[in-house]
C-alpha cells in the first residue's frame, strides 16, 4: 500500500438543511491512520460532517474520496461497502438492548454476509471466535451473555467498539464517543481507541466536546465553527487565540475554561430528526 493510498479526502463538501447551511465549503485531507479530533461548539456541524462521510447523509455539494473512490456518489451494494468500511459509533452506543452482547457484537458482521446466512441469522463458529476476542481485547468478554441493555454506559460503548471491529473497518468514525459516560469509563472508551488506531493503523476521526481529551488523544484536531474548519493542526498548536477563534470571540474565559478542562458528565440533547431514522436501527430485532 503506498504512503498516499486510503486517504480520506473531503472536497468542498457543503450540507444545507432548508436554508440552514450545517457544513460550508470543507476540504480537508485526511492519510490512513491518523487520529483527529473534531471540537466546536454546539451546532458548528461536526456531527452533519461524520454522517456526511459515512454517507448517513448526503452532501449538497462536493465530493468525498477515500483511496481515490468517490464514496458520496456510490449506491447499493458498493455503499454498503463502503459504510462497512467506515464503522461508526455514537454518544448513545445504538446497542439492541435486550440482545446479549455477543449477538450485539455479530451483528457488526452483517453486511459482510450473504443474505441467505443473514436471514437463516446464523454465524459461524470463527465468527463467534471473533466477536468473543473483540470483547476480550476490551475486557468485557464476561458480560458475553447478559443482555446488552444490562451494561453500564461505559461496557456499552466498548461493545459498540467491538461491533464495529467485527466490520473490519478501515475508518472508524466516533461521534462524541464519550459524552454520555463519567471520567473514568471516558478515559478507557479512549484509550480503546487509540489502541486500535496505534496497532491497526485504523483512521480514527472523533467528536468531541473538551479540549483536553482532544489534546491527549489526537495527534490532530480540526475546529469547526459555523460549518466551517477555523482550526487545522496539532495539540501543540491550539493556543489560547485558536481556542477563541473555534469557539467564538464571544466565549467568555470561563466557557473557554469549561471546554479546556470539563470532565463532567454530560448527557447533551440529540437532534430528534438527525439522530432518527438514519443511524443503523437493526429492523426486526
Ligand atoms: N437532520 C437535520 N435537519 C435539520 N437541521 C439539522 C439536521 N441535522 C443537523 N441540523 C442542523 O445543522 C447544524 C449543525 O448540526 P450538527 O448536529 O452537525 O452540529 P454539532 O457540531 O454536531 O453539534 P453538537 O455539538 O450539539 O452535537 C445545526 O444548526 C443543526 O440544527
Ligand atoms: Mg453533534
Amino acid at each position: 500500500m503506498s504512503a498516499s493510498s486510503a486517504t480520506l479526502e473531503i472536497r468542498g463538501v457543503t450540507r444545507r438543511f432548508g436554508k440552514n447551511t450545517a457544513v460550508s465549503d470543507i476540504t480537508i485531507s485526511i492519510p490512513r491512520g491518523q487520529m483527529v479530533g473534531i471540537i466546536g461548539r454546539s451546532g458548528a456541524g461536526k456531527s452533519t460532517l461524520l454522517r456526511m462521510i459515512n454517507r448517513l447523509i448526503d452532501p449538497s455539494q462536493g465530493s468525498i474520496f477515500f483511496d481515490g473512490a468517490e464514496v458520496s456518489r456510490l449506491q447499493g451494494s458498493p455503499l454498503r461497502r463502503w459504510q462497512r468500511d467506515c464503522a461508526m459509533i455514537f454518544q448513545q452506543f445504538n446497542l439492541v438492548p435486550r440482545l446479549d452482547v455477543l449477538t450485539n457484537v455479530l451483528l457488526g458482521r452483517l453486511n459482510h454476509r450473504s443474505t441467505v446466512s443473514n436471514l437463516l441469522g446464523m454465524f459461524t463458529r470463527t465468527e463467534c471466535a471473533e466477536a468473543v476476542a473483540a470483547l476480550e481485547r476490551l475486557d468485557i468478554a464476561r458480560t458475553a451473555l447478559q443482555p446488552a441493555g444490562t451494561l453500564s454506559g461505559g461496557q456499552q460503548q466498548r461493545v459498540a467498539i467491538a461491533r464495529a471491529m467485527m466490520q473490519q473497518p478501515k475508518v472508524l468514525l466516533a461521534d462524541e464517543p464519550i459524552a454520555s459516560l463519567d471520567p473514568l469509563n471516558a478515559k478507557v472508551v479512549m484509550d480503546s481507541l487509540r489502541e486500535i488506531n496505534s496497532r491497526e493503523g485504523i483512521t480514527v476521526v472523533t467528536n468531541l466536546h473538551t479540549l483536553d481529551t482532544a489534546r491527549a488523544y489526537c495527534t490532530r484536531i480540526i475546529g469547526m465553527a459555523a460549518g466551517r474548519v477555523v482550526f487545522d493542526g496539532g495539540p501543540d498548536d491550539l493556543d489560547r487565540d485558536a481556542v477563541r477563534t473555534v469557539y467564538g470571540a464571544d466565549a467568555s474565559g470561563a466557557e473557554i475554561s469549561e471546554a479546556i478542562t470539563s470532565t463532567s458528565v454530560t448527557i447533551k440533547p440529540k437532534i430528534t430528526a438527525s439522530a432518527g431514522p438514519l443511524e443503523p436501527a437493526f429492523p426486526g430485532y
